[in-house]
C-alpha cells in the first residue's frame, strides 16, 4: 500500500523566457509577454509529493519535517527573491519555464531523498498554469 505525503511551498522569482539566437519580435511572438527583455516576476506554488511505504513504527511516509527542510535548503533559499535567468546556475543556458523549473526541482530533491520513495513535484508559475513531473 503506497500513500503519497505532500508538502506546499512558495517561492517569488523573476524570469525572461527567451532564445538568443532569435530576435526580440520572434521571441515575443512565441513567448509572449514571458519574452520581456527587462524581467518580469511570478508567484511560483509548489507541491512536492513523496509516494512510499507507511512506516510501520512512525505511521509516516517520510517525516514531513524533513521534506520541509530539504524544500528550504534546495529550492526556497536558492530561489526566493531570485532572477532565475541572471543567478540561478542551473537556468545560464536553459530557458526559465515553468518545465524547467519544475525537472531542476525534482533533480535536486531527488538528490537529498532516498531512493525507495517516488517523488512528484508540481509546479504552478500562475494560477490556472502548472506543471506535473515525476521523473518519468
Ligand atoms: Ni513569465
Amino acid at each position: 500500500m503506497k500513500v503519497k505525503a505532500c508538502r506546499k511551498a512558495h517561492f517569488n522569482a523573476a524570469h525572461r523566457l527567451y532564445r538568443k539566437d532569435w530576435s526580440d519580435e520572434k521571441n515575443f511572438q512565441v513567448f509572449g509577454k514571458c519574452s520581456n527583455p527587462l524581467y518580469h516576476g511570478h508567484n511560483y506554488e509548489l507541491i512536492v509529493g513523496i509516494i512510499g511505504e507507511i512506516d510501520p513504527e512512525t505511521g509516516f511516509v517520510i517525516d514531513l519535517k524533513i521534506l520541509k527542510q530539504y524544500i528550504k535548503e534546495e529550492v526556497e533559499e536558492p530561489f526566493d527573491h531570485k532572477n532565475f535567468n541572471e543567478e540561478v546556475p542551473e537556468f545560464k543556458d536553459v530557458n526559465p519555464t515553468v518545465e524547467n523549473i519544475a525537472v531542476v526541482i525534482w533533480d535536486k530533491l531527488r538528490k537529498r531523498i532516498e531512493s525507495q520513495y517516488e517523488i512528484e513535484v508540481t509546479l504552478y508559475e500562475t494560477p490556472r498554469n502548472f506543471v506535473i513531473y515525476n521523473g518519468a
